[in-house]
């Protein structure tokens, strides 16, 4: 049986960043079901179409990776009630068509949101934009479940290391849901 191959995409630069702890866990979690990865992608620059052709080397290397995943699991901080700048930028590089022959690559590929924020809302309101733009890019959306996980600090320790409890079992949820989700599509 072929090996699922999952990318995941934080939606946030920051070192320490809550969301890409909460990708490190889902890693964690998803174990030996599937090669998960997490996408480096901070040296991809701001999309400017004087720029785009031939992309810049680092487009085309994030590109060759979202091509070769069977899914993308974005985990998503909300700045403003929305997803990241930095976030909506890589979306926009890999929205666009590679050459004439070549359309993008999103269209078709299954994907999962989840988020943390220390706030009440636990990112829906930036889940929900991401939603409306990667369905616009036609992207495979698992809408259900989703996972929001508010008031991170009471999963946060002293050390700003995340320590998932109650939390714990939603992603457990969410990763036996996406495994199912790909393996129907594989
Ligand atoms: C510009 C900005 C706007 C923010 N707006 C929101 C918001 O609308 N809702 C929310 O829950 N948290 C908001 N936050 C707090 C973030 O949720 C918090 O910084 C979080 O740690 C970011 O995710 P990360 O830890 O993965 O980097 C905002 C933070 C920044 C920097």
């Amino acid at each position: 049986m072929k090996t699922i191959k999952i990318l995941a995409i934080v939606g946030s630069l920051r070192r320490d960043s809550f969301n890409r702890q909460l990708a490190l866990e889902a890693k964690e979690v998803i174990g030996s079901r599937a090669i998960f990865k997490l996408l480096e992608y901070q040296d991809i620059p701001l999309l400017n179409q004087d720029i785009e052709y031939p992309a810049p080397e680092s487009v085309k290397r994030v590109r060759d990776e979202v091509k070769s995943a069977d899914g993308i699991w974005f985990f998503t901080p909300e700045y403003n009630h929305f997803f990241t700048g930095v976030l909506k930028n890589l979306i926009d590089w890999l929205s666009r068509p590679i050459s004439d022959e070549e359309p993008q690559i999103l269209a078709g590929k299954p994907a999962a949101i989840s988020g943390i924020s220390p706030n009440m809302g636990g990112t829906g309101l930036a889940q929900d934009h991401l939603v409306t733009l990667i369905s616009f890019l036609d992207m495979d959306v698992m809408n259900v479940p989703r996972l929001t996980i508010p008031n991170a600090m009471e999963q946060i320790d002293n050390q700003g290391k995340l320590t998932l409890k109650s939390s714990y079992p939603y992603l457990e949820r969410q990763a036996d849901a996406f495994i199912s989700f790909l393996q129907g599509r594989l």
